[in-house]
């Protein structure tokens, strides 16, 4: 007996002491703690109130009867659809301010969810799902719950959000459905230049007839860019791991940065900050083509690197008010696959997915202010403030993940809008954009202290500039918006 009680005893001992060493193996998935929220934003108080303990129940999957939703494109819809939704999104603006349904209480989820909000669930730090792998997750949840509750406003289980196909000529402005001033999709913070066109990546323009074919087969090649540099991992895609009592921002994948982020700058005033971006109803539109992008990705190959079984990814949950009004926990692992949550996306022409990247000749680099050092004795030094462009030989590696790129200890105020541009090139020889970081302003009273990176896979834009058989190549950063805001800690290839 005695002895039984001492095993027992030192077997607690060590599960307390692992515990606390918290050693690989200890599963630290983040989730929301719905009784701890604080509002950071001097202008809007994005906390929801209180939900009684009791009434907080797991999701679950939904029975096979329902039809299936088929997410449409918002230019190509039906007369008879854009109507549905108007109606739907009308009810939803007129419940009463206090109805967990209202439509600005769920613009608001959103806003709980980034700086400031919902603290981590046994943790003292504010849970942001930003700038990390649970950028697609989150909103994938986020609009599965929205798009349910306004089916079930207009009693239509079939009911199904149209998707903004931003990346489709034809998609490449405010979708008509959502322009009229006395339609419930209406938001007043529009910028008039997002009528003409909608810009994916710095491909901003004059916007005359003449050079919109222009822009837009730009925003064909940032879209074409952006997605073979998060096309050979889930790391690469999804962004980085953001477990339990991380830091915030460890740093999104290349489609965060941008198509998102642009879409967001050039659509509304509305849209421009986080925490007033879904009360521009055209913000559910934008994320479902996000969500679509996503599902694209993983059927394009079944490249085994794609499976995703890291626990605390999967065990990461959130909570939202369900079309049965109940507040729901769900996890990440319900809603990996769209099918299971019921719905689909239409099927329409990829016309950036095969497109040739752009490789500029080597008399343009010369433009740029850094000079060639050479072999590795580049007089770039790290940390640098990213005042001007800067150049420098990198060595090259081939991880697993194939060559992967990390400009990494990106400092800011999490506060600023910042972007800028990433060029992979040939030592003497051509270059190519390979990718970008574009952060979004947030408005917070304090500063934001932000430490990030950015991961860009470069095995298809190094074979693109002919710089397969090299050793070195060479890496251009190009500050687009507030260089002077931000301080770049290194750049290599791993
Ligand atoms: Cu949660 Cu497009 O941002």
């Amino acid at each position: 007996m005695a002895l039984q009680a001492t095993a027992t005893h030192a077997a607690v001992a060590i599960v307390f002491l692992l515990m606390q060493l918290e050693l690989p193996g200890r599963s630290k998935p983040v989730s929301p703690d719905p009784y701890r929220c604080v509002s950071d934003d001097p202008l809007v108080d994005c906390c929801p109130p209180p939900v009684p303990k009791k009434n907080i129940v797991n999701f679950k999957l939904e029975s096979k009867s329902s039809p299936l939703r088929v997410r449409r494109p918002a230019h190509a819809l039906t007369l008879e659809e854009a109507r549905k939704y108007e109606r739907a999104t009308a009810l939803m603006r007129a419940l009463p301010d206090d109805h967990p349904w209202n439509f600005l209480t769920q613009a608001n989820v959103h806003c709980a969810y980034c700086s400031g909000g919902y603290y981590q669930q046994g943790q003292e730090m504010t849970l942001e799902i930003h700038n990390s792998w649970h950028f697609f997750t989150w909103h994938r949840a986020y609009l599965y719950f929205y798009e349910r509750i306004l089916g079930k406003l207009i009693n239509d289980t079939s009911f199904a959000l149209p998707f903004w196909n931003w990346d489709h000529p034809s998609g490449m402005t405010i979708p008509p459905i959502y322009r009229r001033p006395s339609s419930s999709l209406f938001n007043p913070t529009r910028y008039p230049t997002a009528l003409k066109f909608i810009n994916l990546g710095d491909c901003e323009g004059n916007n005359t007839p003449e050079s919109i074919p222009k822009q837009k087969q730009c925003n064909l090649q940032a879209m074409h860019r952006q997605f073979i540099a998060g096309f050979n991992s889930s790391l690469l895609f999804f962004g980085s791991p953001y477990r339990a009592a991380d830091q915030p921002y460890p740093g999104g994948g290349p489609i965060e940065s941008s198509p998102h982020g642009p879409i967001h700058i050039s659509t509304s005033a509305d849209m421009e900050y986080m925490d007033t971006a879904a009360r521009d109803p055209i913000f559910f539109a934008h994320h479902g083509n996000i969500d679509r992008l996503w599902t694209i990705w993983e059927r394009i190959s079944m490249n085994k690197s794609r499976v995703f079984k890291d626990k605390d990814f999967l065990d990461a949950s959130f909570l939202f008010w369900d079309e049965n009004m109940q507040f729901v926990r769900i996890f990440v692992r319900d809603i990996m696959d769209t099918r299971k949550l019921g719905y689909v996306y239409e099927e329409v022409p990829l016309p950036w997915m095969k497109i040739k990247t752009l490789v500029e000749k080597e008399g343009r680099q010369s433009k740029s202010a850094g000079k060639d050092e050479g072999h590795g004795k580049s007089r770039v030094t790290f940390p640098l403030k990213l005042q001007s462009d800067v150049r420098v030989n990198v060595r090259r590696r081939v991880g697993k993940e194939g060559e992967k790129l990390v400009v990494s200890d990106i400092e800011l105020d999490g506060r600023d809008y910042v972007w800028f541009k990433v060029y992979i090139g040939r030592v003497g020889g051509g270059r190519v954009e390979a990718g970008c970081f574009v952060h979004l302003e947030r408005r917070a009273k304090e500063r934001i202290h932000m430490v990030t990176k950015l991961q860009i896979g470069i095995t298809q834009f190094i074979e693109e500039v002919g710089a397969d058989g090299d050793d070195w190549v060479v890496v251009t950063l190009v500050p687009v918006v507030a260089g002077d805001k931000v301080i770049v800690g290194g750049v290599m290839i791993v």
